[in-house]
């Protein structure tokens, strides 16, 4: 018996042995993606929308944006979205199993723009590397941002990884991706005539 509720979108990871299957978690076996720091979760619910033969799990670290993104996909009962209310580093080191998604988005990292705050910054080495085992063989990861200096040290750094490829030939990024939605932290940038850069790479890390 299964107690687990279909229609609920909150992801209560109690429910779960550890890591987590996706077929126990959305009765089917379609292929996985996950946003980490959805924030108010338009791009989220837009994108789970677009892809309905997909399943969504999104993450956030604040209570009230993650609320808010639930309390829209219950009233849009959206049906391929879980949401988990998690900080993304402890849930890529214990809740996913090696291999599960298929594509992995992050849209405007938090850029923590000074000197002293750079080492907050959620992508580095190690954060790749583990976001590497939890994605499939040519799973794809995709990171927008508008913040020229975060951009030029996430290509340092996966230049340092050799397990991703970049899908876009140098520079390593693109300006314009017309059919992507677009997410609230973009669209406050484009209205300000702000450069966005979009990075994707294929993960081609080999299963040992
Ligand atoms: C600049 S906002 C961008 C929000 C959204 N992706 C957008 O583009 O509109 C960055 C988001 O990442 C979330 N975040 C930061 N660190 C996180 C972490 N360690 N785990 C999960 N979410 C995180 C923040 O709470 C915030 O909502």
């Amino acid at each position: 018996m299964s107690f687990h509720n279909h229609r609920n979108p909150l992801l209560d990871i109690s429910e779960y042995y550890l890591p987590l299957d996706m077929k126990e978690v959305f009765h089917n076996t379609n292929e996985s993606a996950l946003e980490i720091g959805f924030g108010d979760g338009d791009f989220l619910l837009e994108t789970a929308r677009k892809n309905s033969k997909l399943n969504f799990i999104g993450l956030e670290i604040k209570r009230s944006r993650f609320q808010n993104a639930v309390k829209r996909a219950k009233k849009e009962e959206a049906e391929n979205i879980k949401f988990l209310h998690m900080d993304a580093k402890i849930a890529l080191d214990e809740v996913f199993k090696p291999s599960t998604f298929s594509i992995v988005y992050i849209n405007f990292p938090d850029p923590w723009p000074k000197d002293k705050q750079k080492k907050h910054r959620i992508i580095n080495n190690k954060f790749l590397e583990r976001l590497s085992q939890i994605m499939k063989t040519n799973g794809v990861l995709e990171i927008a941002s508008d913040h020229r200096d975060y951009i030029n040290h996430i290509l340092e750094v996966f230049k340092g990884i050799g397990s991703y490829k970049s899908v876009y030939p140098p520079p390593g990024y693109t300006n314009t991706l017309p059919d992507r939605p677009e997410t609230k932290f973009e669209t406050e940038y484009r209205t300000e005539g702000r450069n966005i850069y979009y990075l994707a790479y294929l993960n081609q890390r080999e299963i040992t």
